[in-house]
């Protein structure tokens, strides 16, 4: 690609089908060594994966369905979530100027949202030595030219829908590397006042009150923010009161859906 990228994207591997991509960068890196930067784009992923061991749908040849190969050798495990947020601002980035109107927000930890229906989504898989990242595999699926979904994604909407027009999906991926290698330098420089006041502007439902169910559990809260380590930050409500001025950690949110 004639990619204006130090070194994102600068090597595509196209593929037409494949299990999942992320899947595929895994067995190539358990033979060799890769780039940094390397792409594998698939037209069709018969196993994508999706967070938290679901699947991820995405009609052939429409939509994005990529991984990207970084080394963040330079990340401490326990500060693996400032990469999410990076990744997820680069998603943000592109969805937001491929369209003049709408909302484009951050559904945590890494879902991307426009008029309150998800668009894109994130899975990074690290491979780690000893106490740093040697090897993360970012897959990115982003719906595209996607104008039907499958009843079991009801909350799902693509670029198509939102814009009103169709997209080019090599385009799509030089705009999304470009994004990628900007927040990903924006990392590795350790600019973490940027990235974090980025991804707080961004992140939904943000200082609204919100009913959802947390684990499966209903609740009524507000979202406050996201840790360091990445733990949601929401003050809850028992009756008319407010529980904590402070945020309340909930460390172990696995799994957040708004009612
Ligand atoms: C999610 O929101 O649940 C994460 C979805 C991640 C989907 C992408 S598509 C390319 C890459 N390969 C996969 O199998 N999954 C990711």
């Amino acid at each position: 690609m004639g990619l204006n990228t130090l070194f994102v994207g600068h090597r595509v591997n196209v593929l037409d089908k494949v299990d999942s991509t992320n899947v595929y960068i895994r067995e190539l890196l358990e033979k060799a060594p890769l780039d940094e930067g390397l792409i594998v784009w698939a037209q069709e992923q018969y196993a994508g994966k999706g967070q938290r061991g679901s699947s991820w749908l995405s009609q052939p040849g429409v939509n994005l369905t990529f991984s990207v190969v970084l080394r963040p050798h330079f990340l401490a495990i326990k500060d693996q979530f400032w990469l999410t947020k990076a990744l997820a601002l680069s998603v943000a980035e592109f969805v937001s100027s491929s369209f003049d109107a709408g909302l484009v927000k951050i559904k945590w930890p890494n879902d991307i949202y426009v008029n309150d229906r998800k668009i894109a989504g994130i899975l990074i898989e690290n491979i780690l030595e000893k106490s740093l990242i040697k090897y993360s595999i970012a897959g990115i699926g982003v719906n595209i030219n996607q104008e039907t979904f499958d009843p079991s994604l009801p909350n799902a909407t693509s670029l198509k829908l939102v814009a009103g027009k169709e997209f080019d999906l090599r385009a799509c991926l030089e705009k999304l590397c470009v994004s990628i290698e900007k927040f990903y330098l924006l990392l590795r420089n350790a600019d973490y006042k940027k990235l974090d006041e980025s991804y707080h502007k961004l992140l939904y439902r943000k200082d609204i009150w919100s009913k959802f169910s947390l684990n499966g559990e209903p609740k009524e809260g507000m979202i406050k923010g996201v840790s360091p380590s990445g733990h949601l930050l929401i003050n809850t409500k028992t009756g008319a009161e407010i529980r904590s001025n402070e945020a309340l950690e909930v460390s172990d949110v696995k799994h957040l859906v708004f009612l």
